[in-house]
């Protein structure tokens, strides 16, 4: 029982939360005429000039295609309106389209045409099956504003939808994003935005879509720079072989062949979506590289992916600027938000019983003997497994992505959060309330402005992240005079500086496991250790 408990812990969806779109702005209608006819905006009630537009179309299970009109999405007369999420469960059908490829452009009202503005486009997480542009916080206008640049918060297939074509076509989804991105690079100019100074950002499984577009050399030319929010990198890309696997029983659920698009036409939402939920349930019990908690992903296909950016394979050339970004409790919403059989600490055993589950016994034995993970014989051994979560899953690939980065011709800053404000859902576990905690998504309010009722800590972070951000986008660089150095990483010292409360003299966060010679070298990542 106990080893299941931190297992169901962590299959719990990394991003799981109800949408709640933003309320209806002034009703104050603006138009923009660009090359695909007048877009229809209206000025949001944060500030900005809000455009929800449709940028592709998609046939169920085809490649999407960048559309020729600007149209609003889902039928839409209302330019107010805001657009219908993608197909995923734990949300109101009523809220979902399969039609769903859309965006919502945020313009500050002073950027005039001819203004040559940055574009930043927002990648919304939720574990590839879940999450909108319409997600709580995600209203780009404080960003736009304070950043000076156009903000897209875009949206792509999820699921089965997106990432499971019967056919055995792979990464419909980071298609989906391709063409967003060539969207882009046709409408900005008429926004007054400079095509050539798109910047790409996004969270969780936001940041693995980035990491796919970074593998892609097809989608090198869309974007100058990338800004990575906790990215599980552990998890690494799908197999081919792993993908055939998980696409074969997928077929199985749905009783289709892979030719019979009749049969898959016939298909209703509820039927995919209900046989994605057994497949997801399913999928660590088929094949044990499947990542725990984000089962579908980004394939590496060696046709749109062709390298898996980590150490199993010759790194390639690079030589885009990244920030990468963690917080510093990355696991603890999976490995305290479970209460079940009840609340409260959690035995001794239970470190090396949920390592055993997780990590083979192998890895284990390694992790046990090292000075990283202290399990105290009397104490909650949630809190030595919180921190082998984040270190795991997030912060020492994380790094290990950075020093390859830079060993290849990137650059990279590489920073923490030490200080973060409450995500929906995350305000349910107490240990994520609790002082100095920075729960996975507790970012996201911070970097968009939008968090309700700040501290001022909180407005303080804001105010230093979007002026990093708005440095970066202009010049590759998120520094600034008035800020604090933020040193790039190097291949020995990636120098990850901690944002909000410094715990420590140099403000840099301590290396401890994320060392090269333990993450990744003397404990394999799931990437090195499944060989994906
Ligand atoms: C925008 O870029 C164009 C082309 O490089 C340049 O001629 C123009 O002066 C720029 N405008 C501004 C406001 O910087
Ligand atoms: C958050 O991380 C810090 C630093 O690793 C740790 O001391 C603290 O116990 C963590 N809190 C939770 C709730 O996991």
């Amino acid at each position: 029982m106990v080893v299941f408990r931190v297992v169901l812990a962590l299959l719990a969806v990394l991003t799981c939360v109800t949408s709640a779109p933003r309320s209806a702005a002034p009703p104050q209608d603006i138009s923009v005429l660009t090359p695909l006819g007048t877009a229809q905006g209206t000025l949001d009630a944060d500030g900005a000039n809000r455009f929800a537009v449709r940028y592709a179309g998609a046939t169920r299970w085809q490649s999407s295609a960048v559309v020729t009109e600007w149209t609003l999405p889902n039928g839409a007369s209302d330019p107010a309106a805001l657009p219908l999420q993608c197909p995923q469960t734990s949300v109101d059908a009523s809220t979902f389209a399969e039609d769903c490829l859309s965006m919502i452009l945020y313009v500050p009202v002073d950027i005039a045409p001819g203004s040559n503005a940055s574009t930043l486009v927002w990648i919304h997480g939720g574990s590839f099956d879940s999450g909108s542009a319409t997600f709580p916080g995600l209203d780009g206008s404080n960003l736009a504003i304070a950043t000076e640049s156009i903000v897209a918060v875009i949206q792509y297939r999820l699921g089965a939808l997106g990432l499971l074509p019967p056919d055995g076509s792979t990464n419909l989804a980071v298609q989906d994003a391709i063409n967003a991105l060539i969207f882009l690079g046709q409408v900005v100019p008429s926004f007054g935005g400079d095509s050539s100074k798109i910047t790409l950002a996004g969270q969780s499984a936001g940041a693995g879509m980035i990491r796919s577009l970074l593998a892609a050399p097809s989608a090198s030319s869309l974007f100058q720079s990338a800004i990575l929010q906790s990215d599980p990198m552990d998890f690494g890309f799908t197999s081919l072989t792993t993908q055939a696997l998980l696409q074969s029983t997928f077929n199985d659920l749905i009783s289709c062949s892979p030719s019979d698009t009749a049969c898959q036409m016939s298909l209703t939402l509820d039927d995919i979506l209900s046989a994605q939920a057994t497949l997801e349930d399913e999928a660590l019990g088929l094949d044990p590289s499947v990542a725990i908690g984000e089962p579908l992903h980004p394939v590496l296909d060696h046709t749109l992916i062709t390298t898996p950016l980590d150490s199993t394979a010759p790194f390639p050339k690079v030589s885009k600027p990244l920030l990468l970004t963690n917080v510093r409790n990355e696991s603890a919403p999976t490995i305290y938000g479970v209460e079940f059989p009840g609340p409260g600490p959690f035995p001794a055993e239970d470190f090396e019983l949920s390592s055993d589950a997780l990590l083979g016994t192998a890895r284990t034995e390694i992790l046990m003997a090292s000075p990283f993970y202290p399990v105290d014989p009397n104490g909650d051994s949630r809190v030595p497994l919180q921190v082998l979560g984040t270190d795991y899953i997030w912060r020492c690939p994380t790094w290990t992505f950075a020093r390859n980065w830079v060993a290849n011709g990137g650059t990279a800053h590489v920073g923490m959060f030490t200080v973060g404000a409450t995500y929906p859902l995350n305000d349910g576990i107490d240990d994520c309330v609790a002082p100095g905690a920075v729960c996975h998504q507790d970012d996201i309010f911070i970097v968009f402005g939008t968090t309700p009722n700040p501290t001022p800590a909180q407005s303080a972070l804001t105010t230093e992240m979007q002026a990093r951000y708005k440095a970066f986008l202009a010049s590759a660089d998120p520094n600034e005079p008035g800020l604090d150095g933020w040193v790039p990483a190097t291949t020995t010292d990636v120098h990850a500086k901690e944002f909000g409360v410094l715990t420590t003299v140099d403000g840099e966060v301590p290396v401890l496991a994320c060392d090269p010679s333990f993450w990744g070298q003397a404990v394999q990542y799931d990437y090195q250790f499944f060989d994906l």
